[in-house]
């Protein structure tokens, strides 16, 4: 564990050190949970956006994709529960000051029991918090932290307050004229992108004559004051959401449930994710909304944890916003119910969501590229590299074009074949340093294909590739290249 902790540490450095990753306004000492993705980061991050825009629009006829604004009218949040629910119990430290999320702390305490051997008194101490978060037992959570004497980490001591719930959404002001009463200009950042769906439900059903079961898709940015915001961009306060809520006959939730579960995890693995590091964990406590819901996990470099949610949330945001909004929110379902032998008619559809945190499955692809490896070589020495094996068709470049020297006519080769790949996929051209210590530089941020051109190719159109993975090296065909990059991809 201990190093996979240090890993981790490398990992941040790297994301850093290569244009993945900074830390949100660095230059004033960084915002804390907030961060930047640079050059590349950029575009792994885009590139896992538009492979789960592709999987949920383009390949399902069913499914089309919106874009809703940030800001939402105040009442979306009241209707919703976010106003009176979104909230997690709390625990401070009096002696540090230090907030904690009272189930992180719990959870800190059995990793801890876990490492030092005592895997009963973790299973019991995990059981025991998830019956109290169940029933919303403060009192016995706050017993449950005492009696098992779990120390704050700054200060070290049991000195706690009692627990409480604090709301997790960020408030901010609307328009530029005063109210007397300030509350009415309060509008929230959004804490999820699903709102955003649920309140053009009509719109979208009606303009795009969808027919149920059909879904809509959106991506796009969420806000929240996170307590415990840890662990690089696990736990962030502005993050990305891709969501999907699909709309369904009331009755027919469980399957789609199940369905969309499966179809998910398998999702996950078409982007190089292997299936022994994903599993689901069913929820004890339900959110306000739900009556089925489960975690896909990952296993971190700290352990499993959720990666993306899928929650059967019945019809409750439609109907709540059908009754704050006083207008009907309902489908007219002609097809017919073979027990009744009538058309369905009138309701309000269920829903069946699938969330998945783009930051949270960037930090995935991540984790499982990146690799320090160390070997000798047939002359006996040590050589080493860090390699970040970002599945291709994912990888933020997919080729570097590399002229062995920059004279004898090979640039002006090279710049051909670059003007010939880059219309189909993300390209790189370099020319200064000796080839080794390029190769070395296309590894460490993860590109998956080399191309050098050499004095050879002005003789015989040949050029050499070279595979991150392997380090393979072979001589093809020029004409060749774009063709074996697109097969990759
Ligand atoms: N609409 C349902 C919803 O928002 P959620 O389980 O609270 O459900 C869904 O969030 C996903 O969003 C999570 O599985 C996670 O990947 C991501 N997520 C949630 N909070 C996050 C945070 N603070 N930082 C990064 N990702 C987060």
């Amino acid at each position: 564990m201990a190093n996979e902790a240090n890993n981790f540490q490398q990992l941040i450095s790297h994301c850093k050190e290569y244009g993945y990753i900074f830390q949100s306004s660095e230059l004033y000492d960084g915002l804390s949970a907030v961060y930047d993705y640079g050059q590349l980061g950029a575009q792994l991050k885009k590139n896992l956006r538009d492979e789960w825009w592709k999987s949920m629009t383009q390949l399902h006829e069913n499914i089309v994709g919106i874009d809703a604004a940030i800001f939402m009218h105040p009442t979306v949040w009241k209707a919703s529960g976010h106003v009176d629910n979104f909230s997690d119990p709390m625990i401070d430290n009096k002696d540090s000051k230090k907030r904690y999320r009272v189930d992180h702390l719990i959870e800190a305490h059995a990793e801890q029991l876990a490492l030092d051997g005592k895997k009963d008194e973790e299973a019991a101490l995990l059981k025991s918090m998830d019956e109290l978060l169940a029933k919303d037992d403060f009192a016995g959570l706050k017993t449950l932290i005492d009696s098992n004497n779990i120390k704050c980490s700054i200060s070290k001591t049991c000195n706690w307050t009692d627990v409480r719930q604090f709301n997790l959404m960020f408030k901010t002001e609307f328009g530029a004229v005063a109210s007397e009463n300030p509350d009415d200009n309060i509008v929230y950042l959004r804490p999820e992108t699903a709102q955003g769906i649920f309140v053009n439900f009509l719109n979208v059903q009606k303009t795009g004559r969808m027919k149920i079961p059909f879904g809509i898709a959106q991506t796009g940015k969420a806000f929240r004051n996170e307590i415990v915001a840890r662990q690089f961009i696990f736990r962030m306060r502005e993050f990305e959401q891709m969501e999907m809520q699909f709309f369904v006959r009331p009755g027919s939730q469980m399957e789609w449930y199940a369905y969309w579960r499966d179809a998910r995890k398998v999702w996950h693995q078409s982007i190089g994710i292997p299936a022994e590091k994903l599993r689901f964990h069913d929820h004890i406590k339900l959110a306000h909304y739900a009556d089925a819901a489960l975690d896909i996990e990952f296993e971190f470099p700290f352990g499993w944890k959720e990666l993306e949610g899928i929650h059967s949330r019945t019809d409750f945001d439609l109907s709540q916003h059908a009754q704050y909004s006083k207008k009907k929110i309902q489908y007219f379902d002609n097809d017919v119910d073979p027990a009744t032998n009538k058309p369905y008619g009138n309701y309000t559809p269920y829903v069946v969501e699938t969330s998945v945190g783009l930051d949270r499955l960037f930090l995935t692809v991540i984790s499982l590229a990146y690799a320090e490896e160390k070997w000798t070589k047939e002359d006996g020495t040590e050589d080493s590299r860090v390699v970040m094996r970002i599945p291709a068709k994912i990888a933020p470049t997919k080729l570097a074009i590399l002229p062995l020297v920059k004279k004898d006519g090979l640039p002006e080769i090279a710049r051909q074949l670059m003007d010939e790949c880059k219309q189909s996929f993300m390209c790189f051209y370099e020319e200064k340093d000796a080839i080794g210590k390029r190769y070395r530089r296309m590894d460490a941020i993860g590109t998956p294909f080399c191309v050098t051109i050499d004095h050879q190719t002005k003789e015989d159109n040949t050029v050499t590739i070279r595979y991150r993975d392997d380090m393979r090296q072979e001589r093809i065909a020029l004409s060749d290249v774009k063709k074996i990059v697109l097969q990759s991809l």
